[in-house]
């Protein structure tokens, strides 16, 4: 039997590559143009980080962290996201210090012990970008607007956003018990899931896909209806600019998000074309996440896109071609001066490239083709005896004979030209 990749986990092949640079590239010049700076944290931490952060009654935290105990006795946990580590970082090395408004990006793996399906992943990708020290509802508008630029420069078309306020330590915890007393009677008819977060984690019902649970879902409380004052004119100045920005949404108070960290703003965006998996990107703010993780108490605000689910949104890119020079050495002594050019050619900047293996001349021709070559330098016994070597411009489908001592001149201007 032949290995296989751990299930819910996958290879991202070669040719599937250049979509996954094209998405990188944008994310990096974008991020950069908004005055995000990149950060690395490592792909575990100790538990506590998760647990404390993302919140003990989460599903992420409940059910799905891969979490392991360490040789010397220490709890680790391949991160589930990147908020709580790069919060951990901020605090750790007191990058507010130096920088009380502090704007950052990270690109990389994250993993969730969730079912595998389309879209969904045991090891997946996000960009995440976070903002800290900043309270203002320009912020979330800002955010926003670069979650969608992210997705525009991608080519990726056709999604909704969807924006949520979920009120704050101040007006929540009355919300919650308002819902907890509603579902009190109501969540005997409902799925189990709802039956268990009716008690543990009421405002997770909100967030029930299962049909038959629709109709009491929708006639439970709304967050929005119980915002205290400052939460609703928060909500109501990121909705003010939104529109001045031009930026369409969709209200949705159900939107209360997986992780429990959020205060105030939420926000989505799904796309019809991801089919169950539909939301590409999430984030919110996450004042007071700081303080809990042992920081002072300052306001924070972020997203996460899911790469893998963005990849496939993104138009296939096409196909660069890989090689600007092919050497064709037909005899064995004309290796050596291949080699030779090869060297120099690679010095100069230039994709060049040779097959040493003795292949046909036909299935080395049908290698260049594949590679993209631009141009073919040809070497045998017949241009041996004349001093030359066969240039063949690929795109022009001639060729002409340069002189040995001009060929990596020549090779040069033509590539460049
Ligand atoms: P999240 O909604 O859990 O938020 O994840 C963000 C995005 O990651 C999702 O919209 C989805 O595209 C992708 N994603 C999540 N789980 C999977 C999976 N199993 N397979 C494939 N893609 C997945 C967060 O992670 C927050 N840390 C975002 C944030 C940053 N909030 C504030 N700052």
């Amino acid at each position: 039997m032949t290995i296989q990749a751990v299930r819910g986990t996958r290879d991202i092949l070669p040719d599937e590559i250049p979509v996954w640079h094209r998405i990188e590239t944008a994310a990096r010049e974008l991020c950069a143009r908004y005055g995000y700076r990149e950060i690395r944290t490592p792909v575990f931490e100790e538990t506590e980080v998760f647990a404390r952060g993302i919140g003990a009654e989460t599903d992420i935290v409940s059910k799905e962290m891969y979490t392991f105990a360490d040789r010397d006795g220490g709890s680790l946990t391949l991160r589930p996201e990147a908020t709580a580590g790069i919060v951990r970082a901020v605090v750790e090395h007191n990058l507010m210090n130096a920088d009380p408004a502090l704007k950052v990006y990270a690109l990389g793996p994250m993993f969730r012990r969730e079912r595998p399906q389309k879209g969904r992943y045991r090891q997946f990708h996000q960009l995440d970008v976070e903002a800290l020290g900043y309270s203002s509802p320009t912020i979330d508008a800002e955010v926003i607007e670069l979650a969608l630029a992210t997705l525009d420069a991608c080519g990726a078309k056709e999604h909704e956003l969807i924006l949520n306020s979920v009120g704050d330590r101040n007006c929540r915890p009355a919300y919650v018990e308002m819902l907890r007393a509603a579902l009190r009677d109501r969540a005997s008819s409902m799925c189990e899931d709802c039956r268990r977060r009716a008690d543990t984690n009421p405002l997770r019902v909100l967030d029930c896909k299962v049909e038959a649970d629709q109709a009491v879902v929708e006639a439970l409380p709304r967050i929005t209806d119980h915002l205290c004052a400052p939460c609703g004119e928060h909500f109501a100045e990121v909705r003010r600019q939104l529109a001045l920005l031009g930026i369409p949404y969709r209200l949705s108070h159900r939107l209360v998000r997986g992780l429990d960290y959020y205060v105030r703003t939420t926000f989505e965006v799904t796309s019809g074309e991801l089919g169950a998996q539909s939301s590409v990107l999430g984030g919110g703010r996450y004042d007071g996440l700081v303080k809990d993780l042992g920081g002072s108490d300052v306001a924070g605000i972020g997203f996460a896109v899911g790469l893998d689910r963005l990849a496939s949104l993104v138009p296939p890119a096409k196909d660069e071609p890989r090689c600007d020079v092919f050497l064709v050495p037909l005899a064995g002594a004309t290796l050596d001066r291949a080699l030779r050019l090869q060297h120099e050619l690679r010095q100069a900047g230039l994709r060049a490239m040779l097959d040493p293996e003795a292949r046909s001349v036909k299935s080395r021709m049908k290698q260049a083709a594949r590679l993209g070559a631009r141009f073919v330098a040809i070497l045998g016994e017949d241009e041996i005896a004349r001093g030359a070597w066969t240039v063949r411009d690929m795109a022009r489908s001639d060729q002409q004979d340069v002189p040995e001592d001009r060929v990596l001149e020549h090779l040069k201007e033509k590539a460049n030209g």
